[in-house]
This record gives C-alpha cells, sequence and structure tokens, in this order.
C-alpha cells in the first residue's frame, strides 16, 4: 500500500506531539518527534555549561552523541543522547526554557534536519515539529498546522503537569507558552510559519480524536486517489 508522508507544525503545546502519535499508530507509521530532538541538544549543551557562544561545541557535541530513539515495554517513545535515556530530563523547565536559543542555532538545524530526512526516508512517518511543512519534508503528501489560543495551550499544558506533580504557576506558564511562541516565529533560521500548502486548523475548543478524525480524512482522501 502506498504510503505517505505527514508533516504536523505548529506552536508549542498545540496539540501535535498528541495527534501524531495516534495517527502513526492508526497507519502503522514511523512517529518523529522533532522538538525532542532539539531538546536532547540543548540538554547536552547545557549539561557541559555551554551557551550560544560555544556553536563549534555544541556541534562536536552532537557529533560525539548521537541522538536517538527507542521505546519502553509500555510502548512510550524513548530519547536517547548516546546511550542515556533523557526522555524525562528533556521535559524539565530548565531545558524548555533554553530550547529557543540552541533551536536557532543554523548549523544544529542543518544537523538535526539532515537526520529527520534520513529516518523521513525508511517509509510513512508522521513528523511534528516547526519547520516540518516548510524545510523538512516540503514534498509531504498532507501538511496541517495546528493553532490554538495561548490560553487552551496553557492550560492543557498546566492539566498535564499537575497529572505529572510538577507544580506550575498558570500564568508564568501562559508568559512562558507566548516568549517559545514569539522566539520560535521570529529568528532567522526556519521560523515558525505554516507552508503555502499546509491546512491550517484551529484546535481551541476541539478534542483530540476530533483532530485526529480530520486529520485521518484527509490521509484517507489522498491514498483513495
Ligand atoms: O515541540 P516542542 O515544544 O517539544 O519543541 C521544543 C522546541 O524545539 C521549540 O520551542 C522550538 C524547537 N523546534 C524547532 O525549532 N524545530 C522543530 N522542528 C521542532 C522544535
Amino acid at each position: 500500500m502506498k504510503q505517505i508522508q505527514i508533516a504536523i507544525d505548529g506552536p508549542a503545546s498545540s496539540g501535535k506531539s498528541t495527534v501524531a502519535k495516534i495517527i502513526a499508530k492508526d497507519l502503522n507509521y514511523t512517529y518523529l518527534d522533532t522538538g525532542a530532538m532539539y531538546r536532547a541538544a540543548t540538554y547536552l549543551a547545557l549539561q557541559h555549561q555551554l551557551t550560544a557562544a560555544d556553536v563549534s561545541e555544541i556541534i562536536k557535541l552532537l557529533d560525539d552523541y548521537s541522538i536517538s530513539f527507542g521505546r519502553s515495554e509500555d510502548g512510550q517513545q524513548l530519547v536517547f543522547v548516546g546511550d542515556v535515556d533523557v526522555s524525562h530530563p528533556i521535559r524539565d523547565n530548565e531545558v524548555t526554557n533554553n530550547v529557543s536559543w540552541v533551536s536557532a542555532i543554523p548549523e544544529v538545524r542543518e544537523k538535526l534536519v539532515a537526520l529527520q530526512q534520513q529516518i523521513a526516508k525508511q517509509g510513512g512517518i508522521v513528523m511534528d515539529g516547526r519547520d516540518i511543512g516548510t524545510v523538512v519534508l516540503p514534498e509531504a503528501e498532507l501538511k496541517i498546522f495546528l493553532i490554538a489560543s495561548v490560553e487552551e495551550r496553557a492550560q492543557r499544558r498546566y492539566k498535564e503537569n499537575l497529572e505529572k506533580g510538577i507544580p506550575t504557576d498558570f500564568e508564568i506558564l501562559k508568559q512562558e507558552i507566548a516568549d517559545r511562541d514569539y522566539k520560535d516565529s521570529h529568528r532567522t533560521v526556519s521560523p515558525l510559519r505554516p507552508a503555502e500548502d499546509s491546512i491550517i486548523f484551529d484546535t481551541t475548543g476541539v478534542g483530540i480524536l476530533d483532530v485526529v478524525a480530520f486529520i485521518e480524512d484527509k490521509v484517507k482522501k489522498i491514498l483513495d486517489k
């Protein structure tokens, strides 16, 4: 059966990864969380006390420690830096609040984009990020750009944090999301923006399963062509 590439982009906490994971599972496609790769690079940089001035050191670290994915016994996606499982630490506030400067470094993006394109060659793929439709997979058959109000995205993240037992101040969280949106969409290299041929879907007030159904309907139409 024909396999396609599905690019799902959008701002922080717009539901991309939840939706992308379900679709990949339903279609039996590979799911690639590119944000996790930028987070892993950020984790490495912070572990070595590097700053935006240390580009060559960060690139050397990315050469020395490969970023890879695995799966836990209960089916959760795991992220590795070298052979260390960093799935949890890459979600910490420190990484979250530093990932914008690391992901704005052109040399870091060049390396990670090449890796993402390599992974996409393996067959059907659902990839989520900020520049998948514009830069990583410009030929993707289906490009979706998910948006949602800052208020709603902050509420989703707040709920997730409560469930994980992470103490969170709602107003600070909202401000952090707005700040990351601004940085992600105003950087010079590969800023967050919808590809011209992407379908923009506002998920404010829309349940995850309805978003999935909308996208899977588009997939079906492409596969039936
Ligand atoms: O999807 P996420 O929130 O885990 O992504 C973390 C950060 O990584 C995000 O603030 C911007 C960056 N990112 C990027 O620049 N390009 C991508 N394709 C994915 C993420």
